[in-house]
């Protein structure tokens, strides 16, 4: 079996050479696109991560291919479409991080509510002083989870540790869960006004599409909180940035940005002339930075070691059941 990993670590590269073999795996750490494609390439199978972008022209230099990992959750990198007509099975990662990223929306939340990014900064500066620091308690304020799903579940359990008050949105609704957690599923517009800490985890589709934006966001609870560990696409960045420019959401706490990938490297973005829209997202991306109340981190609500550890265990089984079948 001929396998290429896409935007591999050292840690993970270390054991699928163990268990595949040096000569079975060819290793990348950057991402798999049109302009990365190898030509005509021999592989059965590639695994990738968050920033490749499979696409049916990606595809054509892999004639051989039969399996698509990708070691995440989202699966919204690969056009399903394509690979379903070149009959290439696309598995992902439903469950290595479910745990993992609720622990982190909730350091989000408790950075935001208690405004650890200026008191950081402050103390940085040696300023002691206390005064434009008081943040909120989440003890019986309401959260508002946009995605009821294995994520939007571990959010639930933990917002239950502080006493709030849950609501939902969801396509699906689960009513052995909700009396389990004890929250009640609304409309998104409902959710929108009543909600202290509005927090996404929805998958990236057609339909989650900015899903909060500029039509919406005066639906927002004035002064609420936002928070966004799914993906950047599914919120507007202009409809974000006039929320928090007209102050109606007071933070916003961002392991995802929309153009995330093209937003960590500038230079690349602007020298390969990308369309007016793309860059204007990278300039809202860099303002946002910028802001006190905005928390933004690298896409790293995964990155535990206990995850790591699951993505790694879970793609070798992935692997070596395909190879299994062939058999
Ligand atoms: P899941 O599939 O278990 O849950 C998603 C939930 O969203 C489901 O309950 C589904 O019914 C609901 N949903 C789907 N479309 C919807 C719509 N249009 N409106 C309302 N609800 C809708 O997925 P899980 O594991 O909870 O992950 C959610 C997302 O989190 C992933 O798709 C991925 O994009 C993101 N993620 C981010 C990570 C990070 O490091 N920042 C790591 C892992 C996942």
């Amino acid at each position: 079996m001929n396998i290429i990993f896409y935007e591999v670590k050292p840690e993970e590269k270390q054991a699928y050479q163990q268990e595949f073999g040096k000569e079975n795996c060819t290793f990348f750490d950057y991402p798999l696109n049109e302009n990365t494609a190898p030509q005509n390439n021999n592989a059965e199978i590639i695994s990738i991560f968050v920033c490749s972008s499979i696409t049916k022209n990606v595809l054509k230099n892999f004639p051989k291919l039969q399996l698509i990992i990708t070691r995440s959750t989202g699966t919204d990198q690969i056009d399903l479409k394509a690979t379903k007509k070149s009959a290439i099975t696309v598995r992902n990662l439903p469950d290595y991080a479910q745990i993992t990223v609720a622990e982190f929306t909730f350091a989000l939340i408790l950075m935001l509510s208690r405004k650890l990014k200026q008191t950081i900064k402050n103390i940085s500066d040696l300023n002691y002083s206390t005064e434009s620091l008081r943040g909120f308690d989440l003890y019986s304020k309401t959260i508002g989870i946009i995605g009821m799903g294995n994520i939007g579940k571990h959010v639930a359990q933990i917002a239950r540790g502080f006493s709030m008050n849950i609501i939902a949105y969801d396509v699906n609704q689960d009513p052995e869960c909700a009396q389990e957690f004890d929250f009640c599923y609304v409309e998104l517009k409902k959710l929108l006004s009543k909600a202290d800490i509005i927090t996404l985890h929805v998958p990236l589709n057609p339909d989650t599409k900015h899903l909060i934006n500029l039509e919406n966001i005066g639906h927002i609870k004035k002064g609420a909180l936002l928070i966004n560990t799914a993906r950047g696409e599914i919120v507007q960045t202009k409809a974000l940035v006039q929320a928090l420019q007209q102050h109606i959401i007071s933070g916003a706490g961002l392991d995802v940005l929309e153009n995330e990938c093209k937003t960590q490297n500038i230079t690349e973005t602007i020298t390969k002339k990308a369309s007016e829209d793309a860059l204007n997202i990278v300039l809202c991306n860099c303002w946002l930075a910028q802001q006190p109340n905005v928390i933004i981190t690298p896409h790293t609500a995964f990155n535990s070691s206990d995850a790591l550890h699951r993505s790694i265990k879970k793609t070798i089984e992935i692997i070596n059941h395909f190879k299994n079948l062939l058999r």
